[in-house]
């Protein structure tokens, strides 16, 4: 009778609603069936119109993990999520109501059966919006507030795998005594399903840390991209949040921090400046500068990011990693040295020439942009950033087009 049962629900739960979440046993509500709660609140279901106590943490926080079970962060390195529209396509479908329904030919098979406008909200690749991982250093979640979250990394094709990379920054403190709390965030395109938000919190401990430096206060992400869908051709680099940002809360009764329309959803990438991977510029000691952001504000210092092309003959081929092996030429020294007054871009453009090729056309950058790997990509990020503090803002510009 009950494998009946089973049987039958095999064919109806994975089918019936085309959704995602993060699935591990550091979860708050791993084991939360469509019938724990008077509604069908597993941790797949949207987010939307709710309460703020049901929709935070998706209303799981009754539902810990067991004692032990924490997801590992380890500095610098990626580390790997499941993803999936049921639980019975992840490894852990022992424990999911509907058994094993993971695809034999596709293990990366997010929603096995399903096509992938429901399964993803997703009807292509170029729909992607990418997801994000958040963390508060905080081992009570119950004591978690929506400010002491912060994005510490994101996958901009997210949720196309069931396994899907998350790199963890290299300069993560070590958690607290008990650990850290983390939160998986994911908002779909606007072309692929009706709005709504998603959040799976889980426990979490950072391993393997080098530094100590803190996180610093998250701040608010702000739409700052290239958005032709609303007809802003131009980024506006000024606009950006830098440093750490908080994930976004929104489509619900209570507790939002976002406040975009339906057809103009806040998205994990480069449109609220959340670069692809992991978010190295989250830390206290990060820049040594950071004005206020407005359309015409200037651009943030970073306090320690090598300039490869200015000191190194390889500028062509990005170190893996900027931040942790700067070698400041003294044209940095001086900058992160001065009073932020003094190091505006507009003081700065006469110093050294700046040797690295010019991007011929923005074009040129906006595919670079899209095939370039994540450390590539980062580290043209940030040496633009150190870059275009040096040129006239028109010719800054010209250097962000890619956003
Ligand atoms: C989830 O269910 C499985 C199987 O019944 C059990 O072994 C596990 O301890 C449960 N986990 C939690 C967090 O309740
Ligand atoms: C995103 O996840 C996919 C699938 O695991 C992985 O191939 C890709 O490298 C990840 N992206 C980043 C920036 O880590
Ligand atoms: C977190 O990881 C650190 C470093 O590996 C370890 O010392 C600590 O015991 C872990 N914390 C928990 C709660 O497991
Ligand atoms: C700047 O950011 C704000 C907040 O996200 C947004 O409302 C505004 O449209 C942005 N302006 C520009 C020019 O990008």
């Amino acid at each position: 009778m009950l494998a009946l049962i089973l049987t039958s629900l095999v064919t109806i739960v994975p089918f019936a609603a085309g959704h995602s979440a993060f699935f591990h046993p550091s979860m708050y509500g791993f084991n939360v069936t469509d019938q724990t709660f008077p509604f069908d609140n597993r941790p797949v279901a949207p987010l939307r119109d709710r309460t703020f106590t049901d929709w935070w943490f998706h209303g799981h926080l009754d539902f810990p993990p067991n004692e032990g079970d924490f997801f590992d962060l380890p500095a610098g390195q990626p580390a790997t999520a499941e993803i999936a529209c049921n639980k019975g396509a992840t490894s852990y479908f022992a424990s999911s109501e509907g058994g094993d329904i993971r695809n034999p030919s596709n293990p990366n098979d997010v929603c096995p059966g399903a096509s992938s406008s429901e399964a993803y909200h997703t009807i292509g690749l170029e729909t992607l919006t990418g997801c994000a991982l958040a963390i508060a250093y905080n081992s009570d979640a119950r004591a978690v507030k929506p400010e002491d979250f912060t994005v510490f990394s994101v996958n901009h094709t997210c949720v196309w795998t069931r396994f899907t990379d998350f790199q963890v920054p290299a300069n993560m403190p070590p958690c607290p005594e008990g650990g850290c709390t983390c939160a998986f965030f994911w908002i779909h395109s606007p072309k692929s399903g009706g709005e709504e938000n998603y959040m799976n919190g889980f426990k979490c401990n950072v391993t393997g840390s080098t530094s100590t430096a803190p996180l610093a206060t998250p701040k608010l992400p702000r739409r700052c991209g290239a958005d032709s869908e609303n007809n802003r051709l131009q980024s506006a680099p000024g606009n950006c949040t830098y440093g750490a940002k908080q994930p976004y809360y929104w489509f619900n009764k209570e507790g939002n921090n976002m406040f975009e329309g339906a057809f103009s959803p806040p998205v994990y990438n480069d449109l609220y400046n959340f670069l692809d991977g992991a978010q190295e510029d989250i830390f206290e000691n990060s820049y040594s500068f950071m004005p206020d952001p407005a359309p015409n504000a200037a651009l943030p210092i970073l306090a320690t990011a090598s300039e490869p092309g200015d000191s190194s003959p390889s500028s062509d081929s990005p170190s893996p990693d900027t931040t942790a092996t700067a070698t400041s030429s003294s044209e940095t020294s001086t900058a992160t040295a001065e009073t932020p007054s003094d190091t505006t871009p507009d003081q700065k453009q006469k110093s050294p020439t700046c040797k690295r090729k010019q991007p011929s056309s923005s074009a040129e950058l906006a595919s670079r942009s899209l095939t370039t790997s994540r450390g590539a990509l980062r580290n043209s990020i940030f040496a633009m950033t150190k870059r275009s503090r040096k040129l006239q803002p028109g010719k800054r510009a010209s250097l962000w087009h890619m956003f």
